[in-house]
């Protein structure tokens, strides 16, 4: 790959703006030596400014999100990739969520470039349970439990019935909910199917992958390979 390419595909600027950057002496090598567009040392050799170059791909971050912000490049309001630097949205490959949550979900998102790895965890077949906390409205009523375990719950508008999903109540209107799949709104339409209101909910683990104490709401780093690894491990 050529230094132009791999600046413009690490969302640098367009080929052009990249040019002109390596024109004004601005990427240079770790000794500080200018850079032109022939030159191409190893990535972790190249400076822009004197900053080291964003990881390259393949690349996959893990966010705690936060309320109010939609997992979309081309919303109007709030997105994930606002709590990211501006370069990650014009990465080629781009940055897409592995399972997308709703605006108002919090907690654990996985982030990557790699589509074989996303569908990899997304797939059923692989067994990567998502665990989410769910506050509703009302009690629970002790139904709950086995209408979600039923492997026969169909959700409004759909013609197939949910894969059995986990259920442990934790209070009178909190529970856990362990789902083997990730269909649009799921937990909330399994709430209302139920006749309940889910008030706040939040995904707390993937596979054997729990949200990381330290990471607060908002907060983002690289996925490390052991926590890559415990995605696919059962919890
Ligand atoms: N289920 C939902 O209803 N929403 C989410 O964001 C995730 C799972």
């Amino acid at each position: 790959m050529k230094l132009v390419k791999l600046l413009a595909n690490l969302g640098y600027g367009s080929r052009k703006e990249v040019q002109r950057m390596i024109k004004s002496g601005a990427v240079t090598d770790d000794e500080g030596h200018v850079l032109g567009e022939g030159n191409l040392p190893p990535h972790e050799k190249i400076r822009i400014r004197g900053e080291e170059l964003d990881p390259p791909s393949p690349l996959t971050l893990i966010l705690n999100k936060p309320d109010g912000y939609t997992c979309s490049t081309d919303d109007a309001g709030d997105t994930i990739y606002d709590l990211l630097p501006t370069r990650f949205a014009c990465r080629n490959p781009g940055l897409n969520p592995i399972g997308r949550l709703d605006k108002d979900t919090t907690g654990l998102l996985l982030l990557t470039d790699d589509g074989k790895l996303l569908h990899r965890i997304i797939h059923p077949k692989s067994h990567c349970l998502k665990v989410y906390h769910a506050v509703l409205d009302r009690p629970l009523e002790g139904h709950e439990a086995g209408l979600f375990a039923s492997g026969e719950l169909l959700l409004n508008g759909e013609t197939k019935p949910l894969l059995p999903a986990g259920f442990e109540a934790l209070s009178e209107k909190e529970a856990l909910i362990t789902l083997h799949e990730g269909r649009y709104h799921q937990v909330r339409r399994m709430f209302a199917a139920a006749g309940n209101h889910v008030l706040q909910l939040k995904r707390l683990s993937i596979g054997g992958l729990q949200l990381p104490a330290e990471l607060e709401e908002g907060e983002w780093r690289e996925l490390r390979p052991e926590e890559l690894e415990a995605v696919f491990e059962k919890p």
